[in-house]
């Protein structure tokens, strides 16, 4: 396969899953669709099941991005491929992290999360995947040119927000 084929069925897949997570969400916001509220035992911590989706696609996402710089400095043939992984990796992270937020934030006021660091969380991560497809696709080149440097620095502000919020939701602040 050329490597523009290539391109177009990955940026086609990221869109499918990017709508798939918003139709998730959707249903999760209009009350239509909701997990159950099971306690899984993950390693003696027990946990609802969403919130075990949302350490999934947290843990990905933290680990699996370095990935990227570390493979185009020392193993650069493989980066495409790295790409491609980064891509649709973190694509289905956000997914799993989606069911997270769209359950914390609809929960019945009687037991309101506390509004914070999840939602600036959020916010990074769909500046990060606005900006990666800007990047990927390169809508815009120009304006995409001048706006590279915004996706690393999102990836900062999560990793930053990210710790505030499991220390926060472990009940350490
Ligand atoms: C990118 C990843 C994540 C996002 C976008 C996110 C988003 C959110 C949001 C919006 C809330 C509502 C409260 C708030 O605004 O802070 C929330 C609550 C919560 N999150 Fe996350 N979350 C993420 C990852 C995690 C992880 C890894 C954990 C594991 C500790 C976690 C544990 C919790 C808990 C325990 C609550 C309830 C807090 C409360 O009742 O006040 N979240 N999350
Ligand atoms: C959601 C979590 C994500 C995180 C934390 C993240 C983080 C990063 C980091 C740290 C880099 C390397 C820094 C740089 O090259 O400037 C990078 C590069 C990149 N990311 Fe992401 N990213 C995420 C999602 C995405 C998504 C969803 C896409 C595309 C749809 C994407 C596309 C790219 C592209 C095209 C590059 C540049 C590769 C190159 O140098 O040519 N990223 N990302």
């Amino acid at each position: 396969m050329g490597s523009q084929t290539v391109k177009r069925a990955i940026l086609l897949s990221a869109w499918i899953i990017i709508i798939a997570a918003a139709i998730i969400e959707a249903l999760i916001f209009l009350h239509l669709v909701r997990l159950p509220f099971v306690q899984v035992n993950v390693f003696g911590a027990t946990h609802s099941l969403t919130h075990w989706i949302g350490w999934i696609g947290t843990l990905y996402i933290a680990f699996a991005t370095p990935f990227l710089p570390i493979v185009r400095r020392k193993a650069p043939i493989y980066f495409e491929n790295t790409l491609n992984i980064h891509i649709i990796g973190n694509l289905v992270a956000v997914l799993l992290v989606s069911v997270h937020f769209a359950h914390q934030v609809t929960r019945s006021a009687s037991s309101y999360p506390d509004l914070g660091t999840g939602v600036v969380l959020y916010a990074a991560m769909m500046l990060l995947v606005a900006t990666g497809i800007l990047r990927y696709s390169g809508i815009g080149k120009r304006f995409a040119k001048q706006i590279i440097f915004l996706h690393p620095a999102f990836a900062v502000t999560f990793y930053l927000v990210i710790i505030l919020h499991i220390l926060h939701g472990i009940s350490l602040i």
